[in-house]
């Protein structure tokens, strides 16, 4: 990165439980950059379209309902705050019925539009910036300062899930989260827009048994190439 540099953005997509959001996190707090979890927005529109009924395998209804929601992304010194309608719905879109929700709302062409051309925005507005998602290097930003892709084992990742529920107080069994994990990362590999795809010229990461000290590193030596 130049010095002085007044606009970079650095991209990491991978698979859910990969380890990105607390490398991108603790990234963008190494860098001062602003940290974008874009799961985050397709989680919000989650909950907008189970709260109003619809059902998040009709296209066309769930495409409705995004062009009426208005989304907002803003920072305070917790981090990132998301708002739909007006409402900061930071916690209610961790919940467990919107966490295995969003993989069919992610799937509608109306909605990714909608998300890229607000992702696109926060990029102009913030200038340095760390993207967190799933498309973020192969269709919303192709032309990225640096790329990322995060992998773990399928056993790695679900292990971590596990814990982080553990952590909540919620109980799982361990063989029930591989499969959740399994079927999740099956449905945004294989869905017909922007599907979960390791992007051109990225940089492939396996955090499977590496600190998060050391994956931040070895991205930050990239960074200062
Ligand atoms: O990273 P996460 O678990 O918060 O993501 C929630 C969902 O949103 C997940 O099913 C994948 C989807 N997603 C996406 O399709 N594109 C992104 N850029 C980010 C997330």
């Amino acid at each position: 990165m130049k010095k002085n540099c007044s606009s970079y953005i650095i991209t990491i997509d991978g698979p859910a439980g990969a380890g990105k959001s607390t490398i991108a996190k603790a990234l963008s707090k190494k860098l001062g950059f602003i940290y974008i979890d874009t799961g985050a927005m397709y989680r919000a529109l989650t909950l907008k379209v189970l709260m109003e009924g619809v059902d998040p395998k009709d296209h066309e209804d769930v495409g409705k309902v995004s062009k009426s929601s208005e989304m907002k992304i803003d920072y305070d010194e917790d981090g990132m705050n998301i708002f739909l309608d007006g409402e900061n719905v930071k916690s209610k879109i961790r919940a467990q019925e919107v966490t295995e929700n969003p993989s069919a709302v992610s799937a509608v062409e109306a909605v990714r539009n909608k998300m890229m051309s607000i992702q696109r925005r926060t990029a102009k507005k913030f200038k340095t910036t760390v993207f967190e998602g799933r498309d973020m290097g192969s269709v919303v930003f192709p032309g990225a300062d640096l790329k990322i892709y995060l992998d773990a084992g399928v056993e790695e990742r679900a292990r971590r899930r596990w814990k982080e529920l553990k952590a909540k107080g919620q109980s799982a069994e361990k063989s029930k989260v591989i499969r959740s994990i399994e079927k999740r990362d099956k449905y945004d590999r294989s869905r017909k827009v922007a599907p979960l795809t390791v992007p051109q010229d990225a940089v492939i990461i396996d955090t499977t048994g590496k600190s998060i000290l050391e994956v931040t590193e070895e991205i930050i030596s990239l960074v200062n190439k």
